[in-house]
């Protein structure tokens, strides 16, 4: 293989130049971390599940007519990308309490919202990632008006689709994050698009019968079975390699 430019590492992927212009390869790492990197660990085969699993929900959004910076898979632990400029802003959805929103408000966990709830937080490692209002957003010039909107339509048609891909596999999509970026398309002009990944790293998911967690709260909260709960959540969305995670 020919060498290729690493562009960025990450806590949990690599970026490298991509075979044409605009475009990157996004590596998927097994590397697993949490509370701001505070924690850091390594969860077998998360690579290759978190690869297949983003694959699969990109697509399905693809299929709806959300655009994402998604091409196509390069291999087990690797996928094609369209290079955007990511818009400093974790958007993160919530559908039941939990997580951060659970602690800032004394709240019990897994207490079903009335409606779901949009909220940004600033992507910031040196700041733990603060969570900022829209307000924030805009009057520090990191999104324009246009953009907040098509933002928050997007991620309320992603979290509709998403609930419903989760629910008929017997899981609750209990919450998730999103990360955005501009990009020019084919007719120069700039558009928002989804961008990074969607997998049991950025998503809170429940079993429906059992509640039991299928997502990176198994690793915070050093619950065991963490392999398995990706595992899980890959087999149920059909994407599980029939040969195993061996040597991948
Ligand atoms: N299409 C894209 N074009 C450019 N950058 C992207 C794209 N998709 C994702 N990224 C960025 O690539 C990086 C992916 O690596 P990783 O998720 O490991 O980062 P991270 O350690 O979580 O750091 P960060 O705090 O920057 O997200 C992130 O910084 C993400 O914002
Ligand atoms: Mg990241």
């Amino acid at each position: 293989m020919t060498k290729r430019r690493k562009l960025y590492e990450g806590k949990a992927k690599i970026l490298y130049q991509g075979p044409q212009p605009g475009t990157l390869v996004q590596y998927f790492k097994d590397d697993a971390t949490a509370f701001n990197a505070q924690k850091k660990g390594n969860i077998a085969g998360k690579g290759v599940l978190n690869n297949l699993i983003s694959e699969k929900i990109f697509s399905g959004l693809e299929a709806i007519g959300i655009p994402t910076h998604f091409i196509k898979r390069a291999n087990m632990r690797e996928q094609l990308i369209k290079k955007v400029e990511i818009i400093p802003l974790e958007v993160i959805i919530r559908n039941v309490v939990a997580g951060s929103m659970a602690k800032r408000l004394g709240l019990e966990e897994g207490m079903e919202l009335d409606r779901s709830i949009i909220e940004f937080s600033y992507k910031d490692d040196s700041l733990g990632d603060p969570l900022v209002a829209a307000e924030h957003a805009l009057a520090l010039g990191w999104v324009t008006d246009d953009e907040l909107d098509q933002i928050t339509a997007m991620t309320f048609r992603i979290n509709d689709f998403m609930c419903g891909l989760f629910a008929g596999i017997g899981i609750r999509l209990v919450d998730f994050k999103l990360e955005f970026g501009r990009y020019v398309d084919e007719n120069g002009d700039e558009v928002i698009i989804l961008a990074d990944e969607i997998s049991p790293d950025t998503c809170r998911l429940w079993d429906l019968k059992t509640m039991k967690k299928l997502d990176k709260d198994r690793f915070r909260r050093d619950l065991g079975g963490v392999e398995e709960a990706y595992q899980e959540v890959a087999r149920r969305l059909g994407v599980l390699p029939k040969g195993g995670l061996e040597g991948e």
